[in-house]
C-alpha cells in the first residue's frame, strides 16, 4: 500500500520493522539478523538501518558476512545497509536535527525499494529510536527472560507477581504509538518476544510467562514465540553467517539443536503476520 512517511510527503510501499528495547544486551541485533536472512531466503528484497552507531553489531555483522562471500565466492544474499549515527556534538557527527533528517529520508527511500526495512535500535533511550518506532509497522522487542530485563516493561509486585503499572519502555512506546496513529492512522503492531530461553528454569519461566500474558492484554502487545539459549545464535558472528545458511546438503548433518534454531527463527517470522509472508514461511 502507498503510504507517506511520518508526514514528511515521500511515498512508500515497504513494510518497516523496528527491533527495539531499551535495555541493552536484550537480543535485538541477534533477531534482527536471523530475521533480515530469513526473509531474503523467502525471496523478499530488505534493507537495514543500524541506528547503534557505537556497538555497531548488525553492521558489524553484515560486513563479517559481505568478507565472507568474498572469501568463499559462495553467493550470499546481501540487504542494502546503512548506519545511522545520533547527532551528537562531536566531530563530523551530523546535528540532531540533520540526524533526524537523514533517518527520515533513508528509510523512506528503503522502503519504496524494498519489500522489508529492518531497523535496529540501540538499547537506550534516544531521538533517533524514538522516532524509528514511530515509523514501525511492527515492533518487536527481544526479552531476556529475567524480571530484571521485564522491569522495563512493568513494575511487577514482588509478592503477588500482579503488574502495578506499566514503566519506562512500555510508556515511551505508548507515545510513539499515540503520534503515529495522528500522523498516519494507522497502528503499530507490538510484538514481544522472549529470548535466550532456558530449559532449566521452570518455574521461573512460568511465572514470566504469566506476567507477559497479564501484561500484553493491559498494554496491548502480542507475544511471539521466542529464541532458546542456544550456542549457534551466536558462534556464527566472525562469518557473519546464521543458522538459516547453514547448508545441509553438503554432508555434514544439522546438529538437533540447530535444527530447532532454525524452527525457532521460522515460528517467530511467522507469528508477525508480516504482509506477504504467510505460505512463504514453509519454505525457508
Ligand atoms: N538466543 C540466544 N542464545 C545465545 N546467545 C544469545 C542469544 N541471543 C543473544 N545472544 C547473545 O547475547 C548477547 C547480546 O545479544 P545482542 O547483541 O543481540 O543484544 P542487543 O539487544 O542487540 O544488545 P545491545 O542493547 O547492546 O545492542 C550477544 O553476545 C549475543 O550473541
Ligand atoms: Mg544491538
Amino acid at each position: 500500500m502507498r503510504r507517506v512517511l511520518g508526514g514528511f510527503g515521500v511515498t512508500r510501499f515497504g513494510h518497516i520493522i523496528v527491533i527495539g528495547n531499551e535495555k541493552g544486551g536484550s537480543g535485538k541485533s541477534t533477531t534482527a539478523v536471523h530475521l533480515v536472512v530469513g526473509l531474503q531466503a523467502m525471496g523478499f528484497t530488505v534493507a537495514t538501518v543500524d541506528l547503534d552507531s557505537r556497538q555497531a553489531t548488525l553492521t558489524r555483522y553484515l560486513e563479517n558476512r559481505r568478507r565472507w562471500q568474498q572469501k568463499t565466492g559462495r553467493p550470499i544474499e546481501m540487504p542494502r545497509h546503512r548506519v545511522i549515527t545520533a547527532g551528537a556534538p562531536g566531530d563530523g557527527d551530523p546535528t540532531p536535527a540533520d540526524a533526524t533528517a537523514l533517518l527520515t529520508e533513508t528509510v523512506a527511500e528503503m522502503a519504496a525499494t524494498r519489500d522489508f526495512v529492518v531497523i535496529d535500535c540501540p538499547g537506550m533511550d534516544c531521538r533517533l529510536a524514538r522516532l524509528a518506532h514511530s515509523f514501525a509497522d511492527t515492533l518487536i522487542t527481544p526479552l531476556n527472560d529475567s524480571f530484571i530485563d521485564l522491569d522495563n516493561l512493568a513494575d511487577i509486585d514482588a509478592d503477588t507477581y500482579e503488574v502495578l503499572r506499566p514503566s519506562r519502555y512500555a510508556e515511551a512506546v505508548w507515545e510513539q504509538r499515540k503520534s503515529r496513529m495522528m500522523r498516519e492512522d494507522r497502528a503499530i503492531d507490538w510484538i514481544v518476544m522472549r529470548n535466550r530461553l532456558s530449559s532449566l528454569d521452570a518455574k521461573n519461566k512460568r511465572r514470566i510467562d504469566d506476567v507477559l500474558w497479564r501484561l500484553s492484554r493491559r498494554i496491548g502487545f502480542r507475544l511471539a514465540p521466542g529464541f532458546s539459549e542456544r550456542v549457534v545464535y551466536r558462534e556464527l558472528f566472525l562469518e557473519g553467517m546464521t543458522v538459516l545458511d547453514l547448508d545441509d546438503g553438503t554432508g555434514s548433518a544439522l546438529s538437533m539443536s540447530q535444527v530447532a534454531a532454525r524452527q525457532e527463527v521460522r515460528a517467530l517470522i511467522d507469528s508477525l503476520r508480516l504482509p506477504g509472508v504467510g505460505a512463504l514461511a514453509a519454505a525457508v
